[in-house]
């Protein structure tokens, strides 16, 4: 499947700016796309009692297999502190958590975009964010 990558990373950027985040001020958005070419968005919600928060990797993720969906292709993340201007953002990874989650609905080729911008960014593969994954099938033995 071809990924158009700059209007995934365009949607991830769009997303972003309906980031909840009295707390950190870091804002990030996220953009699913799933193996049949349909965008689930994403944004990160953070909680008063800090714990309960939730990455914008995750909203995505759960917007979307609670739509029943489950084969997914790839993601696009960007994140930067609110007010960051053009040129200024940084590569988001996602955290440990978010990368557990992906293990348990996509596959090892599942491709993760961490971008500054549309024109920007950089290609990971699930398999080398987190490798020895523990996943479904381990517990399928
Ligand atoms: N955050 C994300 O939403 N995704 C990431 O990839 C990194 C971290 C959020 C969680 C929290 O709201 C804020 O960024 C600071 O950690």
């Amino acid at each position: 499947m071809e990924i158009n990558y700059d209007s995934l990373i365009r949607q991830a950027f769009d997303a972003r700016e309906k980031a909840y985040v009295p707390y950190s001020g870091f804002m990030v958005g996220a953009a699913l796309l799933t193996r049949e070419g349909k965008v689930y968005t994403g944004c990160n919600i953070e909680n008063a009692a800090y714990t309960p928060t939730n990455c914008a990797e995750r909203t995505a993720f759960f917007k979307a297999v609670s739509e029943g969906e489950r084969g997914f292709a790839a993601i696009a993340v960007v994140g930067g502190m609110k007010g960051t201007a053009e040129g200024g953002f940084p590569y988001t990874f996602p955290c440990g958590v978010c990368r557990q989650v992906m293990a348990e609905f996509c596959g090892e080729d599942f491709v993760i975009a961490v971008a500054k911008s549309p024109a920007d960014y950089k290609l990971f593969m699930l398999k080398d964010l987190l490798p020895e994954a523990f996943g479904p099938g381990d517990l399928a033995k």
